[in-house]
């Protein structure tokens, strides 16, 4: 037999062109991971391929990721290896996914609302158009009016853009993902060559699980802490252009924060994190000293220097299982969401009718 023929018998190829009209859902998908970025590819995956059956299997569901805990605030810095129009593309199709969400009946359901505000600046930035400046709604440079309430500052950035809350969000996509014939396992992955005999496709949606499940050592933690507060009278966001201090208001209370605390693991909350949270935010925001602290909260960025959409191929008992992996966002990973999962959609959809790599067979 010729190597293409061996090829050609490859299992998950037969099944796709079986003709057996009875077995609609031929190709079995598996998704680990059930954050923003776990569902979001689920959903375009179910949604879009009739013939994959599609399996979620998460250690954590909402609202125990890290996704449920963050502003989701639609903002991003710009990852150095990446080009600048993927990035673009990823941004501009997360935004214009969620604003059709936020324009529509579902806004408050899936907790997807536009929000405006300012970022500010104590030097003036070498980047004073960042690479979504476009892709938000009004994106200025702020007056001398607007900036004398921040003396410390000299230069801003008035926008509209879009704030999603995974807390109602994630299970809004859940919903759409059973909706769509998905399923969910609440179960830890430990060994991907048993998950490769169960199934035809994995995606790799494990953020910074990542780094026990394929040892990707690239994956490292970027701690973030955040306090809620109830404020309702702030209606407009403040972030710091240094990314460490920012005031996200939202539907049930403000987020304010942080930390970007590299290689740091602590889940728990520290104290001289919270004070120092509530000192550098009242600065910004006087009004915060009145504000009652409703919670304190704790999340693990999934930090890699460039996040991964990537296809391989694993090698199982003489089969090629795709592999299409899709994490690594860091503290990006709401706004980038919807179009990191195109992207592995696309892939998914290209080890399906591509031949898988035959040499080794
Ligand atoms: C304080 C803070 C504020 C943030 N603010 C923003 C913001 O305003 N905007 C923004 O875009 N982003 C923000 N982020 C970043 C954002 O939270 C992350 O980028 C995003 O949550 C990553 O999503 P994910 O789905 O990759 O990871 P996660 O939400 O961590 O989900 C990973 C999933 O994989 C599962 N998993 C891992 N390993 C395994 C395994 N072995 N077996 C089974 N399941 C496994 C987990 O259980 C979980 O279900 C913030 C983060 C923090 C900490
Ligand atoms: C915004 O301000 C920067 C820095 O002063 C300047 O270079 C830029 O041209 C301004 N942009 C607009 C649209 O005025
Ligand atoms: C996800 O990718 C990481 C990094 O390559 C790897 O360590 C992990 O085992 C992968 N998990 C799955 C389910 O493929």
């Amino acid at each position: 037999m010729s190597i293409m023929a061996a090829c050609n018998l490859n299992k998950l190829q037969k099944r796709l062109s079986s003709q057996c009209a009875t077995d609609m859902k031929r190709v079995r998908v598996v998704v680990v991971g059930a954050g923003v970025v776990g569902l979001s590819t689920a959903v375009c995956i179910a949604e879009t391929l009739p013939y994959c059956s599609v399996t979620i299997k998460a250690e954590k569901v909402s609202p125990d990721t890290t996704s449920d805990g963050a502003a989701g605030i639609l903002f991003a810095s710009e990852f150095l290896d990446i080009p600048r129009e993927w990035q673009q593309r990823w941004f501009k199709e997360t935004f214009d996914h969620l604003l059709a969400i936020a324009d529509s009946s579902q806004a408050s359901d899936a907790g997807v609302f536009l929000s405006s505000g300012y970022q500010i600046f104590k030097d003036v930035p070498w980047d004073k158009k960042p690479f979504w400046s476009d892709f938000v709604l009004g994106f200025r440079n702020m007056t001398d009016r607007e900036l004398k309430r921040f003396p410390k500052h000299k230069f801003g950035q008035a926008f509209t853009t879009i704030k999603c809350e995974c807390s109602s969000y994630l299970p809004w996509l859940e919903k759409r993902f059973k909706e769509a014939g998905g399923q969910i396992q609440h179960e830890k992955v430990t060994d991907l060559q048993k998950l490769a005999q169960m199934y035809d496709v994995i995606v790799n949606c494990s953020g910074l699980g990542s780094r026990f499940l394929v040892k990707d050592e690239k994956v490292y933690p970027i701690r973030g802490q955040v306090l809620k507060v109830n404020a309702p009278w702030l209606k407009n966001f403040i972030r710091d252009g240094d990314g460490k201090t920012y005031i996200y208001p939202g539907i049930s209370h403000v987020i304010i924060g942080g930390t970007r605390q590299v290689d740091d693991w602590r889940m728990e909350v520290d104290t001289a994190d919270t004070e120092g949270i509530m000192e550098r935010c009242s600065q910004l925001e006087p009004s915060l000293l009145k504000a009652q602290v409703i919670g304190e909260w704790v999340g693990l960025r999934p930090g890699r220097a460039n996040l991964r959409v990537e296809l391989e191929y694993l090698h199982v008992q003489g089969r090629h299982v795709p592999l299409v992996h899709n994490y690594g966002h860091g503290g990006w990973g709401i706004t980038l969401s919807w179009g990191t999962a195109l992207d592995a959609l696309g892939l998914v959809r290209q080890s399906l009718f591509e031949k898988p790599p035959c040499a080794k067979l």
